[in-house]
């Protein structure tokens, strides 16, 4: 998490560098800050608080002059949100100033050998060691060295270091250096015209150049304004390719709507179509990829799937088990890319192990990628973000094609990467068992989401007068079975997020074993009830929580009357085949989640706490 940015280039850096940290805010955003370079001199500007609260409002106040300058977008590690721990970050003499995304494991040794020799902290952050840490070598270096003294010293400290960093370093007597550098944190150069760049995505500087470098780990970056030169930490100078970015700058913008979340739950029917975009083969009923780089007889040999992953999208890959095991008949199991790390479960050489990431940068799911592959498990990934590290590193996988996801709260990745998991289910399946009739049906009801998606979306004004119902409410039931159990985790976790409202998501028929202690007048339950093979066994536990008193939201399809007479509030999904259900019923509970946070004045995009993209363990 947190979010670096950083310019070298003729034009005034403060207000490129401030749009850019804006476009990151949704890596962290509990502190900002800002340093400049001109006239022989580092001026700096942090404050606690969202950027529109503190760092934007003092520099407008205190503009910072110069061409070359870094910043900061932080989610606290080390150290509570303070001015003081808002970075950049110093080293003893003040000359140096250095913005870091990730963690310095071995802070606190490093700290304490830096305060046997005389340095002084100013703040309780493991970034600040490694500020000071690069400054001590840079004292201890020759000096007549020219630039070379900087990225030598930063290389050693660098050296130093466990743990991860994405780093963009300034020093007062380097006024045409910008060094940065990675490990296990994002970080991509942009190369501009006579200007470049630093940043942690390319969100924040697609605006001004669409040729970016992915940087690797252990490399470092020597920039200048006309040039830049890469060299690995462990080996000499390396070359890097230069890719070009697809997007503009405009899709990551708002647009006519308040939030970014609105605007990606709108986004999802061009989400689905972008993700089906060129992988359906109608003439064979089955779909098609580029880059799984696995052929067909491979993929037969495959006896059992694992999903790794965190968050909404460890909520797709339970989506994707029910459809491996539906379509392809293939055994697959969902883990917590955190567990799965440190565990050490027998993979057998059958196994196929997929990573999915909407941000291709989480810090987990990178790990889980690199334990699968170190045991040798062919290990593909489904991730949105192009050139994103998860991306890099995999044997193969798909890309979503989502667009730039900004909202912190995951909605139009999650359809996509179901999208992606039914695809990738109906292939396994048609080079099993699935004729080429069950293929074909697939495929239409597959072709079809989009526009229902579109026609459930039309649905926003009655969704919000039912979150102006329940939008005090402390806690909420979310219950699903089958194919829609895990909506119900996702339900739950878009209302917990966003609104702060309690929520449990549960399977319907397990919510006996404990949660329906909970149920009361004051508690609704949402139940996701369409019309498939166990509607009737779901409706039963609608009857069981009614019985109590507990208020009923249900998700059903479209033409249920049955259900209204049960249920307190409905809201009508078309209707689809069984397994495709989740591609529909999660756009309502998007909604619902929305408008009650809207309603109770949560900041929807930017919820407390949270960041988007996770890149620490
Ligand atoms: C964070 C985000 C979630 C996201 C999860 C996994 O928790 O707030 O929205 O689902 O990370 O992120 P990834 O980029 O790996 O999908």
């Amino acid at each position: 998490m947190c979010g670096i940015v950083g310019y070298i280039g003729q034009r005034p850096a403060e207000p490129l560098l401030l749009e850019g940290l804006r476009r990151l805010e949704y890596r962290g955003y509990d502190s900002a800050g800002m340093s400049t370079l001109a006239d022989g001199q580092l001026r700096t500007i942090k404050r606690v608080g969202k950027i529109n609260e503190g760092l934007a409002p003092a520099l407008a106040a205190t503009p910072l002059p110069g061409s070359t300058g870094i910043c900061h977008t932080r989610w606290a590690t080390h150290g509570p949100p303070t001015d003081a721990n808002a970075h950049p970050h110093f080293d003893q003499s003040g000359r140096l100033a250095l913005v870091h995304n990730g963690v310095i494991e071995n802070y606190a040794a490093l700290k304490q050998r830096l305060a046997k020799l005389g340095h002084t902290f100013r703040s309780d952050t493991d970034s600040e060691v490694l500020a000071q840490l690069v400054g001590h070598y840079y004292d201890q270096l020759p000096a007549g060295n020219g630039d070379e003294r900087l990225v030598n010293a930063v290389r050693s400290a660098l050296g130093e270091v466990t743990g991860t960093y994405g780093i963009a370093v300034l020093h007062r007597d380097h006024p045409q250096l910008m060094v940065g550098a990675r490990r296990g944190s994002p970080l991509v150069l942009g190369v501009g015209k006579g200007e470049n760049f630093l940043a942690s995505d390319v969100n924040a500087i697609v605006a001004h150049t669409r040729d970016v470098v992915y940087l690797n780990d252990f490399d470092v970056a020597a920039i200048t304004r006309d040039n830049f030169q890469i060299h690995s930490l462990t080996s000499g100078a390396v070359s890097r390719q230069i890719s070009h970015v697809e997007w503009s700058a405009d899709a990551a913008e708002k647009g006519e709507f308040a939030h970014f979340m609105l605007k990606e739950i709108h986004e999802q029917p061009q989400a689905v179509l972008n993700a089906l975009r060129g992988r359906i083969n109608h003439e064979e009923s089955t779909s098609r990829f580029g880059g799984l780089n696995m052929t067909a007889s491979q993929l037969r040999e495959v006896d059992r799937v694992i999903f790794c992953a965190c968050g909404t999208a460890w909520h797709a890959a339970l989506v994707g088990e029910y459809l491996f095991e539906e379509l392809a008949r293939v055994p697959a199991e969902v883990e917590y890319a955190s567990e799965f790390r440190y565990r050490n479960p027998p993979v057998d050489k059958g196994t196929l192990v997929f990573v999915i990431s909407q941000s291709g940068e989480t810090a987990d799911t990178l790990a889980a990628l690199r334990e699968s592959r170190r045991k040798g498990h062919k290990t593909l990934a489904i991730v949105n973000v192009v050139g994103s590290t998860i991306a890099r590193e995999a044997d193969g996988g798909v890309y979503m094609h989502a667009g730039p996801e900004v909202g912190v709260a995951a909605t139009k990745s999650y359809v996509s990467q179901l999208t992606v998991l039914a695809l990738l289910a109906l292939y396994m399946g048609r080079i099993r068992h699935l004729s080429a009739i069950q293929g074909q049906n697939a495929i239409r009801e597959l072709e079809a989401i989009p526009g229902k998606i579109q026609q459930l979306l039309k649905q926003n004004d009655p969704i919000r007068r039912i979150a102006e119902k329940y939008q005090h409410a402390k806690d909420f039931l979310f219950l699903g079975r089958q194919f829609n159990y895990p909506i119900a985790l996702e339900g739950a976790l878009k209302l917990k997020e966003i609104s702060y409202i309690h929520a449990e998501g549960y399977p319907s028929a397990e919510m006996k074993h404990g949660p329906i202690a909970l149920v009361s007048p004051d508690v609704p339950s949402v139940f996701i009830c369409p019309r498939d093979a166990v509607y009737e066994k779901t409706f039963s536990n609608i009857e069981e929580i009614k019985a109590r008193k507990g208020p009923i939201i249900a998700i059903a399809t479209e033409g249920d009357t049955h259900i209204a007479s049960k249920a307190d509030d409905v809201i009508y999904v078309p209707p689809t085949a069984d397994f495709f259900y989740p591609l529909l019923t999660v756009v309502p509970l998007q909604l619902l989640a929305y408008h009650i946070a809207v309603l109770r004045g949560c900041d929807v995009d930017k919820p407390r706490n949270l960041a988007k993209s996770v890149t620490v363990e």
